[in-house]
């Protein structure tokens, strides 16, 4: 593959394992097919730290990042969706529309947008073929996407807050109207108040749920928490959590319980603080190494529903511009998730602080030269 010659900075996972190499890439011609972006901003979620480490399994070497927004530079010549100078949020699941899960309202589980995405062309570093991370490699100055990957959206919107509906947003809130679909007067739990959990929480916000608690083990996430939506917190590294969650929900337990981790005893533990009759929902990217074990008597006698959830349910061109439009009213608080701004260059580091649990969110803006404004 010839490249375009177009060079821009970006951060390069070598292999499994390995940190996040600040580097110049040469991206590929704009396909027929392709919209190049310049990158405004992106999120730095946990899905892309356990690729990183191969919790998650994936292809080396690549450019993560998944939670990203910009401005259109380039269509290719058969590109009908964008124009250059729209502003897009980019999608990690983009819908082929034409395979039997997009045909059944499932655009989440299409099993050709990301995997034509994967191996279609996207950048070298040194002559060496790297491959488009999530689909979409928002860790760098610009990205080359399937144009079934960008979602126009208002340009009213700050960038770096439109950027966390591509993945926290979308996923949080969505586990909730879509995968969930949580009622009003409903009773929620969220196990694990990250970017995606505190997102969970204002979805039940806006769902009208009547009791929602967080449960975490930073105190400051639980702060964030409230400050969401939640109307009770619980801190697992010091409180009994079923007890304290049914305490709040007429000693019976939750109605629905968000599991946002990505862990066994999470998981359990989204499990057991549901109502008999109620309903977990996982949220969290676990490992395909990791088991998790229900009894079989319990799986029967307490008639709770276990559901599993990509990408809260989200259609990309469905919910997006409702997302973005409910951070421009202020209904959805995004910027509340920001915890920090950071450069391109801190990338290792915001990872870190995310393991340490600093922040909800770390968003990358890009300055011209890919540097903090
Ligand atoms: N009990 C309670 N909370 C926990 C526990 C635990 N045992 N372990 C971790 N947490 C909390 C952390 O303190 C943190 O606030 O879970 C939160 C996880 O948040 P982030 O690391 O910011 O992750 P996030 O980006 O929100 O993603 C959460 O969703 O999309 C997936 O891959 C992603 O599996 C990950 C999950
Ligand atoms: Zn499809
Ligand atoms: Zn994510």
């Amino acid at each position: 593959m010839s490249g375009s010659g177009r060079t821009v900075r970006a951060a390069v996972v070598h292999e499994v394992g390995a940190p996040f190499v600040i580097e110049e890439i040469e991206l590929a011609p704009t396909g027929p097919h392709d919209v190049r972006v310049k990158m405004a901003a992106s999120g730095v979620c946990h899905s892309d730290l356990s690729v990183q480490k191969g919790t998650i399994p994936f292809l080396f070497p690549t450019v993560l990042g998944h939670e990203g927004a910009g401005v259109v530079i380039e269509v290719g010549e058969a590109v009908t969706r964008v124009a250059p100078g729209d502003h897009v949020v980019l999608t990690w699941m983009p819908a082929c529309r034409r395979c039997f899960w997009c045909l059944r309202g499932q655009a989440m589980l299409c099993e050709v947008g990301l995997a034509e995405s994967l191996s279609g062309a996207y950048a070298t570093v040194g002559g060496t073929r790297l491959v488009r991370g999530l689909g979409t490699a928002t860790f760098g100055e610009e990205t080359l996407v399937p144009e079934g990957e960008v979602v126009r959206v208002d340009p009213s919107v700050p960038l770096e807050l439109a950027a966390l509906v591509g993945c926290a947003l979308a996923t949080g809130v969505g586990a909730v109207w879509h995968t969930a679909h949580v009622t009003p007067g409903s009773t929620v739990a969220v196990v694990g108040c990250g970017g995606v959990g505190l997102s969970v929480i204002q979805g039940a916000r806006l769902a009208g749920a009547g009791t929602i608690v967080a449960v975490d083990q930073v105190a400051a996430k639980l702060d964030t928490a409230k400050s969401m939506g939640a109307t009770a917190v619980v801190d697992w590294s010091s409180e009994d959590v079923v007890a304290a969650v049914r305490a709040h929900t007429g000693g019976r337990g939750a109605d629905f319980g968000f599991e946002v981790v990505g862990r066994a005893e999470t998981i359990r533990t989204a499990f057991a603080v549901v109502r008999r009759g109620g309903t977990a929902v996982l949220v969290g990217a676990g490992s395909p190494a990791e088991q998790v074990s229900f009894s079989a008597f319990e799986l029967f006698v307490d008639a709770k529903t276990v559901i599993g959830c990509v990408y809260g349910s989200t259609d990309a061109d469905r919910d997006f511009p409702v997302l973005v439009d409910l951070v421009r009213q202020g209904a959805i608080d995004a910027e509340g998730l920001v915890t920090r701004r950071i450069g391109l260059e801190d990338v290792n580091d915001a990872f870190r602080a995310m393991e340490a649990g600093e922040v909800a969110r770390s968003v990358i803006v890009y300055g011209d030269d890919g540097r903090k404004r």
